[in-house]
């Protein structure tokens, strides 16, 4: 059996063009734009990546990105300054702190500051304890968990009442994914590092959410026959044969699951591109909301 491939890039530019169509909407209807604030401290290569990407794939949709880029000694009062003046600021709908922060910031102290209106990352204290509980809705769902969770709806994979495990627990991934496929009423699993009998456990899932960050642990014999397996891990591992000299593979071993495996998303090209898309549907929604627009 050969896994369906879950084309996270091509789904991403449908959800992009959708998300186009609406700001050309909210342009003829209010003369408004979205506007996304993306504050960057610090001089990580992979952070300065992952904004640069943030920040076109805005221009791409006609939202307007605000960058700001702050040394990575900069205080945490300054920081928080930032944080409010940009609640304050009309024209900007969502603000997006990249993490992690240097370690002098206390970045529970700088998500709380953001307004929950403005969340669009959904890290913000209020926005999680809402996503944690029954019966009550977020305003901002953290970007990478909906991404996965709109791979499987838009492949078509029922949620309701399936055996669902997470396979890590970090607050920006893990623990929001196992809420979101609670509140969809799949029986949930999360387990970890610590966790006994991990493939076995793993191998009960109909449902896969693989975000440990180690690469390739999952093998296929990991993984029940016909199971959809999200693969959120970017792990770069050394490849002499590849011009940079190395190669991005996730928490997946691909080629082992795609025996297995009813669908499966590739790394690059899976759940990526849907962070991004996801963060541009929160920008886009929070706009909406601010302006009025149904
Ligand atoms: N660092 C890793 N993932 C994310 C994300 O989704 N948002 C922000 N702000 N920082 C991150």
């Amino acid at each position: 059996m050969s896994a369906k491939i879950i084309d996270g890039k091509a789904i991403a530019a449908t959800i992009r063009g959708e998300i186009a169509a609406e700001v050309e909407q909210m342009k003829a209807q209010f003369g408004r734009v979205p506007g996304l604030a993306a504050v960057l401290v610090g001089e990580r290569r992979d952070s300065q990546t992952y904004v640069r990407m943030k920040k076109k794939a805005c221009a791409e949709v006609g939202i307007t990105s605000f960058g700001y880029t702050l040394p990575a000694d900069v205080s945490q009062d300054e920081l928080l300054k930032l944080v409010q003046d940009l609640n304050a600021n009309p024209d900007v709908h969502g603000i997006l702190v990249q993490l992690p922060l240097p370690d002098h910031i206390d970045d529970e102290t700088i998500l709380g500051a953001i307004s929950i209106e403005k969340d669009v990352d959904g890290f913000h204290p209020l926005n999680i304890g809402r996503l944690s509980m029954k019966r009550r809705a977020p305003l901002f769902v953290p970007c990478t968990p909906r991404g996965c969770i709109e791979l499987l709806d838009r492949s078509g994979i029922e949620i309701e009442g399936k055996r669902a495990v997470v396979l890590g627990r970090s607050n920006i991934v893990g623990l929001p994914a196992a809420m979101l496929l609670l509140h969809r009423n799949a029986t949930l699993t999360v387990c970890h590092s610590r966790t006994k009998n991990l493939p076995g456990v793993v191998r009960e899932a109909d449902i896969l959410i693989a975000a440990v960050g180690r690469p390739e642990m999952v093998k296929g014999d990991w993984i029940k026959p016909g199971a959809a397996v999200i693969d959120v891990g970017v792990n770069a591992v050394d490849d002499p044969t590849k011009k940079k000299g190395y190669r991005l593979v996730g928490d997946v071993d691909f080629a082992e699951a795609k025996e297995v495996a009813g669908y499966l998303t590739p790394v690059p090209g899976g759940v990526g591109p849907m962070t991004i898309a996801m963060l541009l549907r929160n920008t886009m929604d929070s706009a909406k909301r601010q302006v009025g627009m149904a």
